[in-house]
């Protein structure tokens, strides 16, 4: 099993090789689930290199979005293969 924490919740959650995070609705806020509106954007302190490789949409509306670290992703596209830590992008921290 792998160990999700989210940080904004104080909570780990433990979940197969390759969950997708999109099924952590309730705990991650979702919108359209297709890297079109953003609501999803999340910051991973630990762990980026346990999720996905960034598909050619969510490189696509990250540009869009203003978010261009590795760390910066949008939960609805990612699925995850180690611990992680993560929490929330405070709309501060989008670069637009
Ligand atoms: S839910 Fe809209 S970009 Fe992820």
């Amino acid at each position: 099993m792998i160990t999700v924490h989210l940080e904004h919740l104080g909570e780990s959650i433990d979940v197969p090789f390759g969950f997708p995070l999109v099924d952590l609705d309730g705990k991650i806020r979702f919108g359209c689930r297709a890297a079109a509106c953003g609501r999803c954007a999340i910051k991973i302190f630990d762990g980026q290199e346990h999720l996905s490789v960034e598909n050619e949409k969510e490189r696509r509306a990250k540009g869009i979005l203003g978010l261009c670290g590795p760390s910066e992703r949008l939960a609805c596209q990612v699925t995850v293969h180690g611990n992680l830590r993560l929490g929330p992008l405070d709309k501060k921290e989008r670069k637009q």
